[in-house]
């Protein structure tokens, strides 16, 4: 990005798995790193002029495969694994500094402060509109706009009720208190109508996005007209994607559903150069409060995903129930005392099994609850979490006391693969 701080190192990607390490371990030495693929051509790197390149995934033998880049007289560090931080991190420092002589001047606040004047300078005094899940980079987005244009930014924040326990409240109360201007749609009932009798994930996923998208529109209707859309589009979504970061502002054909038919004139992604870890302490910096900063992956149709069957308001409020329980028992849990890793995403499910059980004397045939919950960096592979059975004792015999027609509760103990981390 230039403008940041003039030093940029590209770090070319040549397959190897560990670019995003090599990238972020450049950033966090104070130079500003991005990723291009093997095949980016020697007039785009030009244009970066970056001080240093680093090749990810290039080996010993490899020189066939960096030979085209010897011209442009760059200095150059092959990496052909990535084994252990320490080592990496030496490396990489010498190379920023001696090899380089770079002088390090990136940081988080001059990537706050380079925004908030692109920003200032790109939507000048017109209005923006920003769509609210709760989620990390939509929280954060709307904090960094909120500090570029204080009064022109909205955001609207469709509660469709399958939120966690309170969850809705408490992004309310937490922008509230960010002085953010949010606007809060509680469309839960027409959300739980709509999607009333279908047991078909992927119809229920489709449902709740197209409704997502009617309320929302409806709502930005009222508004009148607001040229500029903001996204939380961050860094490793542009990577992942193949395409590139260059500038603030997108041309809405990029960026499909909602700006479109929303007809907005440009979409603003002011976190589109940073990584998923960046945006969290960008989050912190901008003073939200940990439970936005530090928020779980949690999906767009949020509880309806574990809501596995058809959806009713009773079966929504069982797992709502049961998930805060199970929120509330492995976040109190000292996993350091016991030598095991805290897990990095949990929740409770409710499947579509009536198992029987007995009550007051009396079998019943309520729906099976799960647990679930997983140690994993990147959620493309996990292992379960080897959770105590104390612990686990613990959330059952809670939930089956204090949530209504709850007879049993399983644990999975099943990895990534082959499982997934939701069950659907
Ligand atoms: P799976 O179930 O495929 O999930 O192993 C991988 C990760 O993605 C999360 N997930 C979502 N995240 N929108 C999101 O932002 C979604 O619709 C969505 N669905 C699943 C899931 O919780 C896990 O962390």
């Amino acid at each position: 990005m230039s403008g940041l701080t003039n030093e940029t190192v590209l770090v070319i990607d040549f397959g190897g798995a560990f670019k995003e390490l090599a990238a972020r371990c450049v950033r966090a030495q104070g130079v500003y790193s991005e990723i291009r693929p093997g095949v980016f051509p020697n007039e785009k790197i030009g244009k970066f002029a970056p001080i240093g390149i680093i090749l990810a995934g290039v080996g010993a033998d490899d020189d066939a495969k960096c030979a085209h880049l010897a011209p442009l007289g760059i200095p150059l560090l092959a990496l052909d694994s990535w084994s252990e931080d320490a080592a990496h991190t030496e490396k990489i420092r010498k190379f920023l500094f001696q090899t380089c002589k770079a002088k390090g001047l990136y940081s988080l606040d001059v990537y706050i402060e380079h925004q908030i004047s692109q920003i200032q300078g790109a939507i000048g005094s017109d209005k923006i509109l920003l769509a609210l899940s709760g989620g990390v980079d939509s929280s954060v987005c709307a904090a960094l706009l909120t500090r570029a244009v204080p009064n022109q930014l909205t955001c609207i924040f469709v509660d469709h009720g399958f939120m966690r326990l309170n969850e809705g409240d408490r992004i309310e109360a937490a922008f509230a208190q960010q002085n953010i201007n949010l606007i809060r749609i509680n469309a839960q009932q027409c959300f739980l109508d709509k999607v009333a009798g279908v047991a078909d994930p992927e119809r229920k996923r489709k449902i709740i996005g197209e409704e997502f998208i009617a309320v929302f529109e409806e709502e930005a209707k009222k508004l009148g007209h607001i040229p500029y859309f903001a996204q939380g589009t961050i860094y490793a979504d542009i990577v992942e994607s193949g395409g590139e970061y260059g500038s603030v502002i997108k041309s809405h054909h990029n960026v499909g559903g909602l700006p479109e038919k929303l007809g907005f004139d440009k979409i603003i992604e002011p976190l589109a150069g940073l990584f998923k870890d960046e945006v969290r302490s960008l989050g912190a910096k901008l003073g939200l409060p940990d439970h936005l900063t530090r928020r779980q992956p949690f999906p767009g149709p949020g509880l309806a995903v574990r809501t596995l069957g058809a959806i009713t308001a009773e079966r929504l409020e069982t797992v709502r129930q049961a998930d805060a329980i199970v929120t509330e028992e492995i976040e109190k849990f000292d996993f350091a005392a016991v030598g095991l890793t805290p897990p990095s995403q949990y929740f409770a499910f409710i499947t579509n099994t009536p198992t029987v059980g007995i009550k007051n004397h009396a079998r019943t045939f309520d729906y099976a609850v799960g647990i679930r919950a997983v140690i994993t960096d990147d959620y493309m592979t996990c292992t379960y979490a080897p959770l105590p059975h104390s612990l686990l004792d613990k959330m059952v015999r809670r939930i089956t006391t204090e949530v209504a027609s709850v007879s049993r509760v399983v644990y999975d103990i099943t990895s990534k693969p082959p499982g997934t981390i939701e069950w659907e």
